[in-house]
């Protein structure tokens, strides 16, 4: 696993958007496989700059989208759609039609079908990670096991206190989401995660201590014959990790 280790947030930003522009430059028909959460939204941001600067062209990409709360419509503020629109989609020369984020709402089973034979499909050749404080992936939640294939999660009460800022209030968080499984993102090509926040716990287990972790599922990340993690020099400071 490569660390890069960053003077501060912009400078994270800009080192994941250098890493997504090689993938598509390289392959201009690529499909990537994207986050929500506020980590990756520099790096969301660098990357329209570069397309309307820089000519780097999204209009033959692909994209799949991690998760997607259960119960939320695509057009609320908070949804992981409308998320995806606001932060990058509406800012690139994307083609929305070639924008897959799963359905949140209607019927259950029918979107997580089509979400799994939508990833059953793509071949990802860099997935995009955020990290929650407590380890979990997209939205797959520490516990005694991991799942392979996109699935519904219950959303960890810590999730559900860390995601609480973005909502009116506590209760407003929704308390199901769906999520490609660890599975699907193990099998990306490449894993870039962007680290941003209070993310200590999680940084430790992964970067210092050596165990694959069901209860911090980013430990899984190890695995990977081809993943990188980029974080600022403060957060690799506080675990005392070396650089
Ligand atoms: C949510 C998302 C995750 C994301 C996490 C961290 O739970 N489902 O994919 O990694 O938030 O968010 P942030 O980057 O805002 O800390």
């Amino acid at each position: 696993m490569k660390v890069i280790v960053c003077e501060n947030y912009e400078a994270v930003s800009k080192a994941g958007a250098d890493i997504m522009e090689k993938v598509i430059r390289e392959n201009p028909e690529c499909t990537i496989g994207l986050a929500t959460g506020s980590s990756p939204v520099g790096m969301y941001k660098e990357l329209a700059r570069r397309c309307s600067e820089e000519g780097l062209d999204f209009s033959k990409v692909h994209s799949v989208n991690l998760d997607e709360y259960v119960g939320l419509e695509p057009t609320h503020d908070q949804s992981y759609r409308y998320f995806m629109d606001d932060n990058l989609f509406n800012h690139i020369n994307i083609d929305k039609a070639n924008t897959y984020v799963a359905k949140g709402v209607g019927d259950a089973e029918a979107n997580l079908k089509e979400f799994n034979a939508v990833l059953d499909k793509a071949d990802i050749a860099i997935q995009v990670l955020g990290v929650g404080p407590d380890g979990h992936l997209g939205f797959n939640e520490p516990g005694e096991v991991l799942y392979d294939k996109a699935h519904k999660e219950v959303l960890d009460e810590s999730t559900i206190d860390a995601n609480a800022r973005f909502f009116a209030s506590r209760d407003d968080v929704p308390r199901y989401a769906f999520t490609m499984g660890m599975g699907n993102i193990m099998r990306a090509r490449k894993l870039l995660m962007i680290v941003n926040g209070d993310k200590r716990d999680a940084m430790t287990k992964l970067l210092i201590e050596d165990k694959l972790d069901p209860k911090c599922p980013c430990t899984f990340m190890r695995m990977h014959r081809d993943a990188t993690v980029i974080l600022d020099k403060a957060l690799a400071d506080a675990i005392g990790y070396k650089y």
